[in-house]
């Protein structure tokens, strides 16, 4: 007897690599970026992988930064931080870009010294390193979470939440150095 198909089945979707290759990683061999991308194991294949996994952070974004913004804004220390220095309003922009630049996939000497900007503004705003990594967790969380119901494929899942996972550590150790 035919197991009768149910109507909201969806195939699981493979997402493949990009067939549009361009240079995405632009990084001097001998430089500790390169090295630190090295010792994560973030290759080239990952940058691909990112492009194609981008469409779905972008329907996603105002999930994510509002998840962000509404855990920071419970913390009193944090919320006054924001308040003394911006708005939350303008914050959700600065991140929605922010997190969408991670996944275009490009890694050049412009994306290293625009993150070393950033990290120098939370420097002058008093923000603790516990704070930071705790705020990279609260994205990560988000990024899985969207993984996780999406209709990919077993493997797909697996390699972007590994990929994400990797793209989280390395913009912390940019930050934090
Ligand atoms: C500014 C990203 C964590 C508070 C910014 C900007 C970006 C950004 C892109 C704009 C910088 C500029 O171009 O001027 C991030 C990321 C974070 C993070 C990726 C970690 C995952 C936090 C946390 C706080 C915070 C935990 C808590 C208070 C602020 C404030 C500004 C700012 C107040 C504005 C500073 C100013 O304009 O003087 N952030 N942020 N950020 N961030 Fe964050």
């Amino acid at each position: 007897r035919r197991i009768s198909k149910n109507p909201n089945y969806e195939e699981p979707k493979w997402i493949g690599v990009n067939s549009q290759q361009e240079n995405l990683l632009e990084i001097s061999r001998d430089s500790d970026v390169y090295a630190q991308l090295k010792l994560i194991h973030l290759t080239e294949e990952d940058l691909n992988l990112l492009t194609c996994i981008k469409p779905y952070i972008e329907k996603s974004i105002e999930e994510i930064v509002d998840t962000f913004y509404d855990a920071l804004s419970s913390i009193p220390q944090l919320k006054s931080i924001i308040n003394q220095h911006s708005t939350v309003e303008r914050l959700k922009k600065t991140l929605s870009v922010h997190i969408l630049e991670m996944f275009s996939g490009k890694i050049n000497e412009e994306f290293i010294q625009k993150r070393m900007r950033i990290a120098q503004v939370h420097l002058k705003i008093g923000l603790l390193p516990k704070w930071y990594i705790g705020a990279f967790q609260n994205i990560l969380n988000s990024i899985i979470n969207i993984i996780n119901r999406s209709n990919w494929s077993k493997e797909s899942i697996e390699k972007a939440t590994v990929l994400s996972i990797k793209l989280i550590n390395f913009e912390t150790q940019i930050v934090l150095e």
